[in-house]
């Protein structure tokens, strides 16, 4: 059936006021319907605010300069003197009949007038999202300069979020992002209706965030010396008197600038200061708050760790700080002080992961003070320090997070959980009647591959589109009757910056995975489905160009699969999409347009050759060629 055709029939079925808009909002909204009417807009949308509102006005202001790229000019007032055919008009609501709640909104587009209707001004923010989004990104003028008017069809939107707590998280310590970058990291995301930005602002890889009390921290935390190759291997370590190039940091000022940036955005930011590991670019400044006080240098990437079959891993250089040393907690407690003053938000995060026990376990001194103080083992020790964090944060007026390792030994009394290693220790800590903010690495972790290894930079782990969608925050609630969901605060998307030397690359390991994320934070479980949403996705790749940041297009490229069969070495390759269709050679030949078409599992024959397979759409390429040789074939045997 054809698509006007089903929607006659489904007209015909439903009556016009339940009829489904088509649409190709991200996240998907809680209700979309189509009525009557339209609203055109040609080169001016006049102004109609039904109350003051200082918040909603910084809001406008921002939106009106997002438009002018389209030709369209905001006049402020729809009153007698303006020339504007088409009116938006904002309403804060006191009455919350349909529970729209704090972010929440309704958009009727209808009859020359656009309402927009919220309860607060983060649901006026997230509503112009959407209405942003019925634009399109661009639009191009005719000879004569004059633009094609945009008519929108009427529509009522009903919507809000599933969760309060959306976010991404960015690494700025691995790779530093500037002021710029990051605010425009937070003014796309805020599109897409992420309303948490967790800065992880320290790590071994250099310290971010000026101290007042502790200059050192960025005068030499926030610097290393330049390598590249790849992280973790084959970075050489620094020189005798090498001078250290690489990084920057934020003033408090910039600090301060962003957050106002982010709050206009309707995008809280949470501080991560990472202890007591992850702490080589503090040591590097500081070295006596660790065991053996030896000079540190800021890691350029080198090698620093051994890691083992099982997941656990050796310290090779110490990066933690030392818990029984009381200098630490009143370093940590100017350093906390002076954050909790900076960021307004209600938590903060102290990390609290991965942390190596080795130097701990073979520090007299730390020894002999676990002995004293009756703590049996390093994990109770890591659990005494994270409950002196703990205390010197709630002092502050603050809630601490951490990540889930926090749970080991015993967790601090009031502090929440980031659940990274799997849904698990989030679990854990909700049965215990602790907040919880799931991202657990098998569905949200940005850094992980998100293609084929042959035009993809492997890394630790993959993570396809089509899994990061299927994420969901709240544990089944069949199986875990016991748990409070309201403890389940929400989720968030992760970019570790190992391998991440840019921002046009950040965007790249992003977004599509992103969209996935924020639709699985914000839309209802009932509103899901993957071959809807990648239709729409199509669509936001389309709105990600035209702003000059590209993005992954991984899911038109095929998945290559191999398995052994009769002796055989068979291929299979596989789509998101039904409308796609491969093309490959596997005798070392072009054109691979001209090669076999894809229909079953075909034979890779013995020999030294190279698969090359290329998407097609309507007969045109789409995605990246893939070229794979035996041995990669073979190595995906296992
Ligand atoms: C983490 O990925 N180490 C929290």
């Amino acid at each position: 059936m054809t698509r006007s055709l089903f929607t006659f029939v489904f007209t015909l079925f439903l009556g016009l006021n339940a009829l489904i808009a088509q649409h190709t909002i991200i996240p998907h909204p809680v209700n979309v319907e189509a009525v009557e009417g339209s609203v055109t807009v040609e080169s001016e949308i006049g102004l109609v605010l039904d109350q003051e509102n200082e918040l909603i006005s910084t809001m406008l202001d921002n939106f009106s300069s997002e438009l002018k790229p389209l030709g369209i000019q905001m006049s402020s007032g729809g009153g007698a003197e303006s020339t504007a055919a088409t009116l938006l008009r904002i309403t804060l609501k006191e009455e919350d009949s349909v529970k729209l709640g704090k972010e929440g909104y309704e958009l009727h587009v209808g009859n020359g007038v656009i309402n927009l209707q919220a309860i607060e001004p983060a649901g006026v923010f997230n509503g112009l999202q959407t209405f942003r989004q019925l634009l399109p990104q661009t639009r191009v003028a005719d000879e004569e300069g004059n633009k094609e008017p945009i008519v929108l069809e009427g529509m009522r939107i009903v919507d809000y979020p599933r969760f309060g707590w959306r976010g991404l998280m960015l690494d700025v310590s691995r790779h530093f992002f500037t002021v710029e970058e990051v605010k425009d990291y937070i003014d796309q995301m805020s599109k897409y209706k992420f309303n948490v930005f967790h800065w992880h602002l320290t790590d071994d890889e250099g310290w971010r965030v000026e101290i007042k009390a502790f200059p050192r921290l960025t005068e030499v935390g926030a610097w290393r010396v330049e390598r590249h190759g790849r992280f973790g291997s084959q970075r050489p370590y620094p020189k005798k008197n090498e001078k250290a190039t690489y990084g920057g940091f934020y003033t408090q000022e910039e600090v301060k600038d962003v957050i106002a940036y982010a709050a206009e955005r309707n995008v809280t930011i949470i501080p991560e200061i990472d202890v007591p590991g992850h702490s080589m670019a503090l040591l590097a400044a500081y070295p006596e708050l660790s065991t053996r006080k030896e000079l540190k240098f800021v890691n350029p990437g080198s090698k620093f760790a051994n890691w083992f079959d099982d997941g656990t891993f050796e310290m090779t250089i110490e990066n933690t700080l030392d818990p029984s040393n009381p200098a630490v907690y009143a370093f940590l407690d100017m350093i906390f002080g002076e954050i909790a003053g900076l960021f307004p938000s209600d938590y903060i995060h102290m990390g609290g992961d991965e942390c190596y026990h080795g130097y701990w376990e073979r520090d007299e001194k730390v020894q002999a003070f676990m002995k004293e103080n009756g703590i049996k083992d390093s994990h109770e020790l890591q659990s005494y320090f994270v409950k002196r964090v703990e205390k010197i944060i709630s002092d502050k007026g603050k809630k601490m997070i951490g990540w889930d390792e926090i749970l080991e030994g015993g967790l601090a009394d009031g502090a929440a959980v980031m659940s990274w290693r799997g849904m698990q220790g989030g679990i854990e800590a909700a049965r215990s009647q602790h907040e919880v903010v799931m991202t657990p690495k098998e569905f949200v972790y940005l850094d992980y591959t998100q293609g084929d290894y042959s035009v993809e930079n492997k890394i630790y782990d993959d993570l396809s589109l089509e899994k990061a969608y299927s994420f969901d925050p709240m544990p089944n609630p069949n199986l875990f009757v016991d748990i409070d969901p309201e403890l389940i605060l929400g989720g968030q998307g992760n970019l570790w910056t190992e391998v991440i030397p840019s921002l046009q690359y950040a965007y790249y390991m992003t977004y599509p995975r992103a969209f996935a994320i924020s639709e699985s934070l914000w839309s209802p479980l009932a509103a899901k489905d993957y071959k809807n949403f990648l239709g729409r996705t199509e669509v936001h790749f389309e709105r990600f160009d035209q702003s000059g940041r590209s993005i992954a297009k991984t899911i038109y490229e095929p998945e290559v699969k191999l398995k052994m069969e009769n002796r055989k070495m068979m291929c299979t390759l596989s789509s998101d999409f039904d409308d796609i269709e491969f093309r490959y050679t596997i005798d070392n030949t072009y054109p691979v347009g001209m090669g076999k078409k894809y229909t079953e599992a075909f034979e890779v024959p013995p020999g030294d050759l190279k698969l090359r397979v290329q998407s097609y759409r309507n007969g045109q390429s789409i995605g990246r060629m893939l070229l794979i040789d035996r041995k990669d074939l073979e190595a995906r045997l296992k």
